[in-house]
């Protein structure tokens, strides 16, 4: 086990939760704080670790503080909004009080998939309070969350990255250090522009082959283990043909993300036509109710087109 850390995490959502479940298991003193304030009781509850009232309060004393709430709106409001970790910077708030307690591991982690300028911003802001700053977006699903299996893309500092490793160890099966402040968040794009391509691709071929007449759970087991084959068709294939959707990663969250790929891509220039389509598609979905079905559930819109 790693040396014990006051750890504080602040958003215990679907993947947050059991994220600060596994500190708790792995021995860190946890602090947690949650929007709704009895989710984090119950948390607390269960976990054994101490509910506070704000983000400041949950990071009284933190080694490192984890954030893991929407996009980037939200991470402003745990930062600058009321009780948040940046108020009254300059007299002694939360962010100087990490500093002031002279550990040299005092770091903010944001594991919200948010943008890549968000994280630069932050990593300044955390700079000047004498704080240290990771952008470490996830990937594998509230399945890999609760199993502690997480993939994690971090931009920061070695010196940050080396002191909030051993902690985000507790639930990660790879934590990659790809590069300084933007560069976790830039590689959760690329991660999403992949998914978005296997989403799409399964989506038409699933839909084409119901076209055809084929059986497609058989057409699943011939193609799923060749060349083919991806995370996507092999966990999401069986559900896309028997049409369930309610789990997994929401229609809203991808399609944030991909609003983020696009906003980067014209930052940079770069060309992301496949991005724009199936972002289409997730957009019907949202005017279709589909928001928080998962992703997957853009075959939905070929059925539909075959059958106008
Ligand atoms: N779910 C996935 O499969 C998955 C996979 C990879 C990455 N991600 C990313 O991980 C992040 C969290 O996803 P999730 O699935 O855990 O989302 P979620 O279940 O909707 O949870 C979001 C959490 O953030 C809190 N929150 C939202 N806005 C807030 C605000 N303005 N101030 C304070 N707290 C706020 C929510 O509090 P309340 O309880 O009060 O609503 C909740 O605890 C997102 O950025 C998402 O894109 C998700």
């Amino acid at each position: 086990m790693a040396d014990s850390k006051t750890c504080a995490f602040i958003g215990l959502g679907n993947m947050g939760y059991p994220m600060a479940g596994h500190l708790a298991t792995a021995g860190h003193n946890v602090r947690v704080f949650n929007r709704t304030a009895a989710k984090a009781e119950k948390w607390a509850s269960e976990h054994g670790g101490t509910a506070c009232a704000t983000p400041a309060e949950a990071a009284t004393g933190a080694d490192v503080v984890l954030v893991c709430v929407g996009g980037d709106d939200d991470v402003r409001q745990v930062l600058y909004g009321d009780g948040g970790l940046a108020e009254d910077i300059k007299a002694d708030g939360a962010l100087s009080a990490l500093a002031a307690q002279g550990s040299e591991s005092a770091v903010v982690v944001d594991h919200t998939t948010a943008s890549a300028n968000l994280a630069r911003e932050l990593a300044e802001a955390c700079g000047a309070a004498g704080v240290g700053f990771v952008d470490a977006p996830i990937s594998g699903g509230q399945a890999g969350a609760e199993a502690g299996q997480l993939s994690v893309m971090c931009g920061g500092d070695q010196g940050h990255f080396d002191a909030a490793q051993p902690v985000i160890d507790s639930y990660a099966k790879a934590i990659t250090l790809v590069g300084p402040a933007g560069a976790g968040q830039t590689t959760k794009m690329v991660n999403q522009i992949l998914c978005a391509g296997a989403i799409q691709g399964a989506a038409e071929a699933i839909a084409f082959g119901e076209q055809a007449g084929l059986d497609m759970n058989l057409v699943l087991q011939a193609v799923t283990q060749g060349a083919a084959g991806s995370w996507y068709l092999s966990n999401r294939g069986e559900t896309m043909v028997s049409d369930e959707f309610d789990f997994g990663f929401a229609v809203d969250w991808m399609a944030k993300d991909l609003g983020l790929v696009s906003d980067e891509a014209q930052r940079l220039g770069a060309k992301t036509p496949l991005t724009s389509m199936t972002h289409g598609y997730l957009a019907e979905s949202q005017e279709a109710g589909d928001n928080r079905m998962d992703a997957t559930v853009i075959v939905r819109r070929y059925r539909e087109q075959r059958e106008s």
